[in-house]
């Protein structure tokens, strides 16, 4: 009898703390997510939009004669920021999902997976205007699982699928934005990038929150691939 109240006490105490742990957490979330709000009162579809903007800013990789891929896209904040640098050459944005439509006539959608690669490429092919694009950004990540281990390792996986498109859709001399969980499996994916282009930056910009792993791939002039 006496085991079986210290078992019952200790599940208590154990579900109090978690669940304390879980409020205090989405409390400060909330307070401190100032770019969410930001955004909302910009019409922005997402806070992202405040990271690629930083990007931008800090880089300058996408300029206004640019044909550039989003690959990963919804909800489309780093578009809406990347179509108002790009007025007249072509913007393809792919994803899993569906989501809703930009009516500008340079703007056009696929819903895709990246590791479907035959159908993916067969549908860029289809509407592209010129073979390759000047750029590629990415923001793709993983549905978590809650174990970081797997869902670093997910992160890594989708990009080196992204650097495998960008072989025949990204233009040598081309530059290519991606995101990943950076942890142990990071060394992957550095040298799948450094194999494609001259220079690789990392960067975490503001609107990323600290206590998440994610960091932005800066993957500077493709190289021509023999
Ligand atoms: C963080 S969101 C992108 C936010 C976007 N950059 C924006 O600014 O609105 C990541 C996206 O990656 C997509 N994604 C994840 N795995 C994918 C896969 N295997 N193929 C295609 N898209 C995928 C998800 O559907 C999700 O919409």
């Amino acid at each position: 009898m006496a085991k079986k109240n210290r078992i019952q006490n200790k599940k208590t105490v154990m579900k109090t703390g978690f669940h304390r742990k879980k409020k205090v957490q989405r409390w400060s979330y909330v307070v401190n997510d100032e770019f969410s709000e930001k955004a909302r009162k910009a019409g922005y579809r997402a806070r992202s939009i405040y990271k690629f903007l930083e990007i931008q800013e800090r880089f300058d990789l996408i300029q206004p004669d640019h044909s550039v891929m989003d690959v990963w896209c919804a909800p489309g904040s780093f578009l809406q920021a990347i179509r108002n640098i790009v007025r007249e050459k072509q913007i393809i944005w792919v994803d899993l999902k569906e989501c809703k439509p930009f009516s500008y006539p340079n703007v056009k959608t696929l819903v895709c997976d990246i590791f479907d690669y035959d159908t993916l490429s067969k549908n860029v092919i289809e509407i592209v205007w010129d073979d390759q694009f000047d750029v590629i950004t990415s923001d793709i990540a993983p549905n978590t699982t809650g174990r970081f281990d797997v869902d670093q390792y997910a992160s890594v996986e989708l990009n080196i699928e992204i650097c495998k498109f960008s072989d025949s859709f990204l233009k040598p001399g081309g530059d290519m934005i991606l995101k990943v969980f950076k942890w142990e499996d990071f060394n992957d994916l550095a040298q799948q990038v450094k194999k494609r282009f001259t220079k690789m930056t990392m960067y975490k910009p503001m609107a990323c929150r600290d206590s998440s792993h994610e960091e932005y791939v800066i993957c500077i002039w493709k190289k021509e691939l023999r």
